[in-house]
């Protein structure tokens, strides 16, 4: 049934986009350096606990709404809630200040694939000998270069989302997430078959309960701040793509589905960074953040000899991938806000034209943080943050937990489970979590949330500049 607004072909379409959605930047950056630096395998459980009881709550919670109001974020509260109208609105905010960030480090993936192709042919735009901490510093002070990777990578999200729904999304993905995996793999092999790869997996998986002893409330609080935005939650990206599923799908059984295999990507991503970064990466080396993925990697990738810059290739167009099918799901939420406007006044949706006009309102944000070059170019710094850290602390740090807390509230208290239950239970489905979904929406995944914002505050400084210390000395 292809309505106006559109609809998934297949729930496997459905089931690509949405782990399209999740696997991104976070999962190969974030969670191998994360769980390394914070207890291995005791962060894992840390992690796998909050991920039943906060991530399955405002997944479910996400794609039952999504679909109930067939809406995006802003509609279906709209539509939904008579207290919180609003709550949207926090999420199409953030799908701007994300992709601020996002689409630059996007844009820095092919810049990587070009300097690798630039090497397999020894052409002159290759590393030209330098080392890659070299070759990244010089990248940042080249602003032009910058907002042209910016715009490349931006242009070619825009086009896949004026695609539609089926036609552009899913195609995309159902292609794209499959050859993700297959490149995973190949880099693994590789990876672990280095001299002296056990050391990056000794620093990834040695259990290490020292770090929760010593600081229980930041370990959960990495954790669940790590889970929120590697499971694309807090903002609305799920009600968006829940909006166009088809009644007849099982949310539940999606949702863990969502979950696993985003958690299951974000360890193989670390087995496929963090042996290669040990065994190649020299004495500090970075294992996380923008640093790891283009300095550390790099290097590793340099030091590889003759199939380095296949290996090289390979690896950042895996990257690329995982960040486009994540941009595309933030781009949705803003373009599916337009079109629900358009149906509700009864006019034609224009989906190619909001789509536009949303990527030019993240151009100009991502203009700054490109021109920025992650502080390189002494930009006038918003309260003492580099830009990106400047975005990234608004949407991740305060308006996503916001929201996720706020959804659960509305769920539990204004909702109530009967009305939510309904859209679960539709063609014979069945409700298994109810009981659980009923005591996670009204107390234990709020006080979770408030948890984490405190924590995320205080990790952004915040709660030092205001109170003058932070919470953890
Ligand atoms: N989950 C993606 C990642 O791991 C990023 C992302 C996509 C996201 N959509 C989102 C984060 C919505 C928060 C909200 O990189």
């Amino acid at each position: 049934m292809e309505t106006k607004r559109g609809s998934w072909g297949t729930n496997f379409g459905f089931l690509m986009a949405a782990v399209g959605s999740a696997v991104g930047l976070g999962n190969i950056w974030g969670f191998p350096y994360k769980m390394g630096a914070n207890g291995g395998f005791a962060f894992l459980l840390v992690y796998i606990v909050l991920a039943v009881i906060a991530g399955f709550t405002v997944m479910l919670g996400e794609l039952t709404l999504g679909r109930k109001s067939g809406r995006g974020a802003v509609g279906a509260y709209q539509l939904l809630s008579k207290r919180f109208k609003w709550v949207g609105w926090l999420g199409f905010a953030s799908a701007f200040l994300i992709m601020s960030f996002y689409s630059v480090l996007g844009g820095y993936c092919i810049k990587y694939m070009v300097i690798n192709i630039g090497d397999l042919f020894n052409a002159g735009f290759g590393m030209a000998g330098l080392d890659a901490g070299a070759v990244f510093g010089n990248f940042m002070v080249s602003q032009a270069e910058g907002v042209i990777y910016t715009v490349i990578f931006l242009a070619i999200t825009m086009v896949i989302v004026m695609g539609g729904i089926k036609g552009g999304i899913e195609k995309f993905s159902k292609i794209a997430m499959p050859a993700l995996f297959i490149m995973l793999v190949i880099v693994i092999i590789r990876s672990v078959s280095l001299p002296g790869a056990v050391e990056g997996l000794k620093f990834m998986f040695a259990p290490n309960f020292d770090p929760l002893k010593e600081n229980f409330g930041r370990v959960v609080a990495t954790a669940g701040g790590q889970m929120f935005f590697s499971l694309s939650l807090g903002m609305g990206c799920m009600i968006t793509y829940g909006s166009y599923l088809d009644k007849k799908e099982n949310l539940e059984r999606n949702s863990v589905i969502i979950i696993v295999a985003d958690t299951l990507v974000a360890i193989l991503a670390g087995i496929a960074v963090l042996p290669a970064a040990f065994a190649l990466g020299g004495e500090g080396a970075a294992l996380g953040g923008p640093s790891l993925l283009f300095v550390t990697l790099q290097d590793v990738f340099s030091a590889m000899g003759g199939i380095g810059p296949v290996m090289g290739i390979l690896f950042y167009l895996l990257v690329l991938i995982a960040a486009l099918t994540s941009a595309i799901s933030l781009v949705e939420v803003a373009t599916t806000f337009f079109i629900d406007r358009a149906e509700l006044k009864g006019r034609e949706p224009k989906r190619k034209l909001y789509t536009l006009v949303v990527c030019i309102g993240i151009l100009v944000l991502a203009t700054i943080v490109a021109l920025d070059g992650l502080g390189y170019n002494g930009l006038p710094m918003p309260l003492g943050y580099v830009w990106l850290d400047f975005f990234d602390l608004w949407s991740e740090g305060i308006m996503m937990p916001l929201g996720a807390l706020l959804m659960c509230l509305f769920i539990g208290w204004e909702l109530k489970m009967g009305a939510f239950g309904e859209e679960i239970e539709q063609h014979g489905n069945r409700f298994r979590s109810r009981g659980f979904m009923t005591a996670c929406c009204k107390f234990i995944t709020p006080i979770c949330m408030i948890f984490i914002l405190i924590v995320q505050l205080d990790s952004f400084g915040i709660i030092e500049k205001i109170f003058g210390r932070g919470l953890f000395g």
